[in-house]
């Protein structure tokens, strides 16, 4: 499957979401990923669900929420009536990872778990097949324009065996990879088995017509 693009809103100039989510939609992007952050499991604080729906409201382009949140299971059941296309939580902001994937897939949203740079690619072994996607970070939440930490490749190397793994038992599942993604690494990241990627300072940050075509060839 071609590589879906989904940028970070969170990079765009922030008192211009309508603009942005725009401008998202005429760049032809699958997705537009909204980054939740909670004050509490990263240091800043961004959009909840309010504000997601009044960026849902300004393009038809589906939403791909990311729950940077310390208790997702409060917090993902607010976004359900938005219907967004995937609902990602982090892998080490909850103790009962597969409950929380069923109940995001019963309501026919996708199901994804973040895994952060510090956690090891292993630990998705017995959970892995409750959900539909990996959201893959190459660097720490919390902050947009941060630096590809390279021993990601390795990571990725491991994540791709599993998702290959996953198919040959009939499962579908898709990595997505945020954090730092641009024109240096996109080619290497979807020859590694990357799916989705997720970038906010190299797509706001120049002609993002262009550089969505960049990333996509
Ligand atoms: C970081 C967010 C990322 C970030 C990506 O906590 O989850 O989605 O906004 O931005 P870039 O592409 O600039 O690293
Ligand atoms: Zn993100």
């Amino acid at each position: 499957m071609a590589t879906q693009i989904s940028p970070s809103i969170l990079a765009a100039p922030l008192a211009h979401l309508a603009a942005a989510a725009k401008q998202i939609e005429a760049a032809g992007c699958e997705y537009i990923h909204i980054d939740v952050m909670d004050g509490h499991f990263v240091p800043a604080l961004t959009f909840g669900d309010q504000i997601t729906a009044a960026i849902q409201a300004e393009s038809s382009v589906a939403l791909d929420v990311h729950l940077m949140v310390a208790r997702p299971e409060v917090e993902a059941p607010k976004y359900y009536a938005l219907k967004p296309k995937i609902i990602t939580f982090h892998y080490e902001a909850t103790t009962a990872p597969i409950r929380l994937a069923e109940q995001i897939r019963a309501q026919g949203i996708r199901a994804g778990i973040a895994l952060n740079p510090c956690t090891p690619v292993s630990a998705l072994k017995d959970i892995i097949h409750a959900f539909d996607l990996v959201l893959f970070m190459s660097i720490e939440p919390g902050f947009y324009g941060q630096k590809f930490i390279e021993s990601s490749w390795e990571r990725l190397a491991e994540l791709k065996a599993l998702k290959e793994r996953e198919h040959a038992a009939g499962r579908r599942l898709e990595i997505e990879v945020d954090g730092g993604v641009s024109d240096v690494n996109c080619r290497r990241l979807t020859e590694g088995g990357v799916d989705i990627l997720v970038s906010g300072s190299y797509l706001f940050k120049g002609d993002m017509k262009e550089r969505v075509q960049k990333l996509r060839a």
